[in-house]
């Protein structure tokens, strides 16, 4: 079999769990639309339908709310943890060092009690930590909120606006679950040795937290704030083309049409753009690129992908810069941890070949 760099191109898993269809700007969870789930359920009945496969009757999702709003209480072991690592430390490393410590007596196969826990907590560790490297009091969580809005209500100690919990709770929704990422193969990798849930989420974080995945939307950010204003939209991206740079928010290996979360954020958040200027240069950005790029990369087929209207989400919710990965991944957990389940369900030890390379007939 030939070596194929980076297993492009490669199926190393079978998962009912999605499905990207990356011509057609599709992407499935468990036979819904993504971007119908964004814009009809909330973050919990996507989590129900990952766990479980199915989204949930009402008491279904009652019982599945009052667990996660049980499992958002942060132990003292937690917290006294969080305090004693160094100010510097980067939030998706206490992110991981904090899951890692939440490992006692884990289960094989993992459950989804252990599920619950660790998306439970995610929002509540991100929270603390942030509040405490600013010198804020710590907000404990509400229990009569929903995942998203006890999440802003925690960052923040003040009810969210219902319009910042639906745009953040679709972005959620849409992140929750992406096929083969780096990430998710970590956690299906290690699953696979018959280790646990915990080490599985502590290894995708790892995994996450590389520059090549993570890809926060701070770039978006940055370039829209470099652009400044609808004029200068088009000199400025003619520039950066012309210099061969990359548009950050612009391109997928996988979509090669509009990148259906990018597309439901975007209507998503259109109720919010009159709160905010910088939605219409977004928005200018938006359209002015898509026809430079055609001018400048014919037939490569570059839209928006999901982190440019990201970023829109998360300036309108005014998401702190240190949180923006970390929020992905907040939702992004649900789908490591429907994949675990998964792989543990029906489990084979990756193990790959190699190809030597190296020096032959030494001696
Ligand atoms: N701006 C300008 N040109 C681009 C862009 C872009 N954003 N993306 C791709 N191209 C061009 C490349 O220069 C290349 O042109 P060439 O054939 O003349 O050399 C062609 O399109 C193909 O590009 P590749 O980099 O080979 O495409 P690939 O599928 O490997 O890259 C990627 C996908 C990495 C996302 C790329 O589009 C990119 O770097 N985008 C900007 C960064 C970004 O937005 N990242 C977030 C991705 S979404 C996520 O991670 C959740």
């Amino acid at each position: 079999m030939n070596f194929r760099p980076g297993l492009e191109g490669v199926v190393a898993v079978q998962t009912k769990l999605s499905d990207i269809d990356g011509d057609n700007g599709k992407l499935i969870f468990r036979g819904y639309h993504a971007d119908q789930l964004a814009k009809q359920y909330n973050f919990e009945e996507a989590v129900h339908l990952l766990l479980y496969g199915r989204l949930p009757e009402p008491l279904e999702l009652r019982q599945l709310k009052d667990k996660l709003a049980k499992e958002r209480q942060l132990s003292e072991r937690l917290k006294n943890l969080m305090n004693d690592l160094p100010e510097e430390m980067e939030m998706m490393a206490v992110l991981r060092t904090c899951i890692s410590a939440m490992e006692s007596q884990p289960a094989w196969p993992p459950t989804v009690e252990e599920a619950i826990r660790i998306i439970a907590i995610i929002p509540s560790i991100l929270t603390y930590r942030y509040r405490q490297v600013n010198n804020l009091d710590p907000i404990p969580p509400k229990q009569d909120l929903d995942h998203v809005a006890n999440y802003l209500y925690m960052m923040k100690g003040e009810l969210p606006k219902a319009s910042h919990v639906r745009a953040l709770n679709a972005y959620f929704v849409l992140t929750a679950e992406h096929g083969m990422n780096a990430a998710t193969f970590t956690s299906r990798v290690i699953t696979s040795t018959e280790s646990d849930l915990f080490s599985a989420i502590t290894g995708a974080i790892g995994a996450m937290k590389g520059p090549l995945h993570g890809g926060a939307p701070s770039e978006v950010m940055k370039m829209l704030h470099d652009i400044g204003t609808i004029d200068n939209a088009e000199p400025w991206l003619r520039k950066a083309l012309e210099n061969r740079q990359k548009l950050m928010g612009f391109g997928h290996r996988v979509y090669k049409t509009n990148d259906p979360r990018s597309v439901a954020l975007r209507d998503i958040t259109g109720d919010l753009s009159t709160e905010d200027d910088w939605f219409a240069i977004a928005r200018h950005v938006e359209n002015t690129a898509i026809t430079l790029l055609e001018e400048y990369k014919p037939g490569r087929k570059l839209y928006t992908n999901v982190e440019f209207y990201a970023a829109a989400v998360f300036r309108a919710v005014d998401l702190p810069e240190m949180l923006y990965t970390p929020t992905f991944t907040a939702s992004r957990a649900a789908g490591w941890c429907a994949h675990v389940l998964e792989q543990a369900e029906n489990n084979r030890i990756f193990r790959p070949l190699s190809e030597y390379t190296g020096p032959v007939k030494l001696k």
